[in-house]
């Protein structure tokens, strides 16, 4: 059994405009990196006449972005692309002339045109002149801003670079870093939640080199703990022997046989969320054998006696401890609702993904497609042909809902 480690560290999009508060940027950008978080910047014109693109790119440990024309940056990673691996884009000091860019969806540079293509959540901390903060236009500024979904971090009052005092100060980075932190807490629907997910095949061995296994490639289960991770779960993969690489930030527990699969399982309970995405090997060779088993003259036959295993899905359907939504998923090659619905009952797991097997349209194992078809206690829903990325987000959408219906404590809290 092969370990490897866990938990994403989140991705920050931090753009500075022009304000002398930009030198606190710099210290926002050592706080967020103390903590393992990824900031990129963006720089404006304005921004870089306070701090150098140096600086922030020492500091963040990435290339800062300036131009919406550079062809060096759009090629390295162009405006969309920064916007969309951000987790959320924090604008710090964002000064007034951003903030009506924002409010007109103006993109004359790289910072508005990023904003404005930008699908994230978005922070905004206004630092400026008194005048300028309190000036009717600001300030509807502002109020359109929020209706419009940013978040405001309001400036504070005190004495500014130019002598005068009054609001429009932006608020330390220690205070802007802890707006950031418990807005990616709340931003994640599954934060605080645990989840395991088991995938690909199980190899049960007949001798020292030969084994019986099954043609899955772990591609369906992988996806769906990428997801569940980047809605913010603590996930556990465990994983039957595939060919892909450990997802990032992802726990990963490497096993080969049905045994092993259901032990990791166990080891890692309490979880609040299992998924057995994993094509466990229904039987395992009794009479299995420590040398190689050799070919025999005259004897063109071998018999290999089978004994069931473990049904996982089974056992942590039924444990007293069972995580709040057990799922499991039904491969099966004809009758297939008919098998799921007998599945879901005999196992008594909450939900089953079915997929037929072995059609042309939906061949399923190691293809990068599926169709599924869920099935709960309550109802049957057909989902369209998708990539199984598509399928995973579905199921972790699907989950999210399900969750905030049925809120719980997290089985961090309960008693195991
Ligand atoms: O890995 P891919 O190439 O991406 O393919 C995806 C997949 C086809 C493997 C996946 O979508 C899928 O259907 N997985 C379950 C396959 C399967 O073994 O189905 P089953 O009908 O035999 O088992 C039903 C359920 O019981 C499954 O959740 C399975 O994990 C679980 N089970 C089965 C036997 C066993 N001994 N223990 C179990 O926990």
């Amino acid at each position: 059994m092969t370990e490897s480690s866990p938990s994403s560290p989140p991705s920050i999009l931090l753009i500075i405009s022009g304000g002398i508060a930009a030198y606190k940027s710099l210290e926002l950008i050592r706080l967020l990196k103390k903590t393992g978080t990824t900031v990129r910047v963006i720089l404006t014109k304005g921004g870089a006449q306070f701090v150098t693109p140096l600086s922030v790119s020492a500091l963040s440990e990435h290339a800062v972005y300036t131009d919406l024309w550079s062809l060096k940056d759009e090629s390295e990673m162009g405006h969309i692309r920064l916007s969309r691996e951000a987790d959320l884009i924090v604008v710090a000091p964002a000064s007034a002339n951003l903030i009506a860019k924002m409010v007109h969806g103006i993109a004359d540079d790289l910072a508005s045109t990023t904003l404005l293509a930008s699908n994230k959540p978005i922070i905004v901390s206004p630092a400026m002149n008194p005048e300028m903060w309190t000036k009717s236009s600001t300030q509807r500024n502002i109020a359109l801003l929020k209706e419009d979904g940013v978040h405001i971090i309001s400036p504070t009052i005190g004495e500014m670079a130019c002598g005068e005092t009054g609001p429009g100060r932006m608020p330390e980075a220690l205070e802007i870093f802890n707006v950031i932190q418990n807005f990616l807490i709340k931003e994640k629907p599954l934060s605080g939640k645990k989840a395991l997910v088991t995938s690909g095949p199980t190899f049960e061995p007949i001798d020292p080199v030969r084994y019986i296994g099954n043609r899955s490639s772990g591609k369906q289960g992988h996806a769906i703990a990428a997801e569940l991770e980047r809605q913010g779960a603590s996930v556990t993969l465990i994983s039957g022997p595939v060919s892909l690489p450990d997802p990032a930030h992802i726990k990963t527990i490497r096993v080969e046989t049905a045994e092993c699969m259901k032990n990791a399982v166990l080891e890692n309970l309490p979880a609040d969320i299992f998924v057995g995405a994993a094509a466990v090997a229904d039987w395992r060779i009794e009479n299995q054998t420590a040398q190689k088993i050799k070919k025999r003259t005259g004897s063109p036959t071998l018999d290999l006696k089978l004994t069931e295993n473990p049904d996982i899905l089974q056992i942590i359907s039924n444990l007293p401890n069972r995580p709040q939504l057990v799922i499991g998923f039904a491969a099966e090659t004809h009758d297939v609702l008919n098998f799921a619905r007998a599945k879901l009952l005999k196992k008594g797991c909450d939900w089953i993904i079915a997929n037929q097997v072995g059609t042309d349209e939906n061949p399923v194992f190691g293809s990068d497609r599926n169709q599924v078809t869920l099935v709960t206690h309550t109802l049957t829903e057909d989902w369209p042909v998708a990539s199984k990325t598509t399928v995973a987000k579905m199921l972790v959408q699907k989950i999210i809902e399900e969750l905030r219906n049925h809120e719980q404590p997290s089985c961090h809290n309960r008693s195991a």
